[in-house]
């Protein structure tokens, strides 16, 4: 894998190893995602063996430029409303296909992903190319996904099918985009991201969340995004959520404590409270978007430590952008939250 910065000459090497069918791991204001030329089914099927994803869990298009939006799909009135104020940035569209899209890239769905990202890096290679890039987040599957470039490094430096990375720093968002459905009876939320539900609600007024946003799966239920049936962004060390005042969590830890290596992933602040642990403060619930950014590299640092074998995660309510935030650490956990305020 070689190293590229965001120079114009690098980005212009990185668009010609995607012109021949290699795959990249590239920068956006979400993650890092691991992209190759969305028309080109064999460059496709590399990001599918390097991430180990499963065959059924199709990819999002990412394009730079509003007119390719009919190329690929079906876009509605509402797609278009929603282009024009959400674009580009951290929301992707489900729509139906055009046939020019290879299958693979949907996972044989009728319905197609596409979104516009906005950060100038990635614009500018899509726009090098000239094609569409199916990109999906750059981790091995369902580890955390890459939010700095060390991610990209340590998850990607050895791997066969990847030949370049380009360095963008951090990504801002820090979690994947808001994915919406347009596809069903009425549009349906199927992932939480930086745009919030209330954000989407200004253009699609009835707009549902799909019950996978926050619930397990049953067994035997068709996920409408076939990405929320895996297991997703979970360290090695068994994680716990935590919700509830700050007392109560470090409560909480204090009474289960059984001599195993512990980290408590807490808000900022709360550090000296929770100091008979490891401690790795992850931002503020009063400014949820410093939670999403640095969430996932919050999980990778913990699951990083030696021995760690649990790591309790101070979680804030599902509200607004905190949503995503708490929705990627449902997957994180297995589903594992206890509110710490009824079960001291
Ligand atoms: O922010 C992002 O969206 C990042 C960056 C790299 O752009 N990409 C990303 O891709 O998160 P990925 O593949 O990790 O997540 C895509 C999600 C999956 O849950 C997938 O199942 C869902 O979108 N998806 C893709 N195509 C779909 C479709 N046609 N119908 C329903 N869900 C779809
Ligand atoms: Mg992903």
């Amino acid at each position: 894998m070689i190293i590229l910065s965001d120079s114009s000459e690098d980005l212009l090497t990185c668009s010609r190893l995607l012109k021949k069918g290699d795959i990249a791991a590239i920068p956006t204001e979400t993650v890092y995602g691991l992209a190759a030329n969305a028309l080109d089914e064999d460059a496709v099927k590399k990001i599918f063996l390097a991430k180990g994803r499963p065959a059924d869990n199709p990819l999002i298009i990412h394009i730079s430029r509003t007119e390719w939006f009919a190329e690929y799909c079906f876009p509605t009135d509402e797609a278009y409303m929603l282009a024009k104020m959400f674009w580009p940035g951290p929301l992707t569209m489900i729509l139906p296909k055009k046939s020019v899209v290879p299958d693979i890239v949907t996972a044989g769905l009728s319905s197609v992903a596409v979104r516009m990202p906005s950060h100038p890096t990635a614009r500018k290679i899509i726009t090098l190319c000239g094609f569409p890039l199916a990109a999906p987040s750059a981790n091995i599957s369902g580890k955390p996904s890459p939010t700095r470039f060390e991610h990209i490094i340590n998850d990607l430096s050895q791997n066969p099918y990847v030949s370049a990375a380009v360095d963008g720093g951090n990504c801002e968002c820090g979690v994947e985009s808001t994915v919406v459905s347009l596809v069903g009876e009425k549009p349906c939320l199927l992932r939480p991201g930086a745009i919030t539900v209330d954000m989407l609600k200004q253009v699609l007024p009835d707009i549902t969340v799909a019950d996978a946003v926050l619930q397990r799966l049953q067994k035997n239920e068709k996920a409408l995004s076939p990405g929320l049936a895996h297991r997703h962004y979970a360290p090695d060390a068994e994680t716990v959520c935590l919700t509830g005042s700050t007392v109560s969590v470090l409560d909480y830890i204090n009474s289960h404590f059984d001599d195993k290596k512990t980290a408590v992933l807490c808000f900022d602040g709360e550090e000296a409270l929770f100091s008979n642990y490891i401690t790795i403060p992850y931002g503020s619930p009063d400014r949820p978007e410093t939670l999403a950014e640095n969430v996932f590299a919050a999980l990778r640092k913990a699951d990083g430590i030696k021995d760690c074998e649990v790591i309790y995660v101070h979680t804030a309510p599902p509200d607004g952008m905190a949503l995503a935030v708490y929705n990627r650490l449902l997957r994180a956990s297995d589903f594992r939250v206890i509110n710490t305020e009824e079960n001291v």
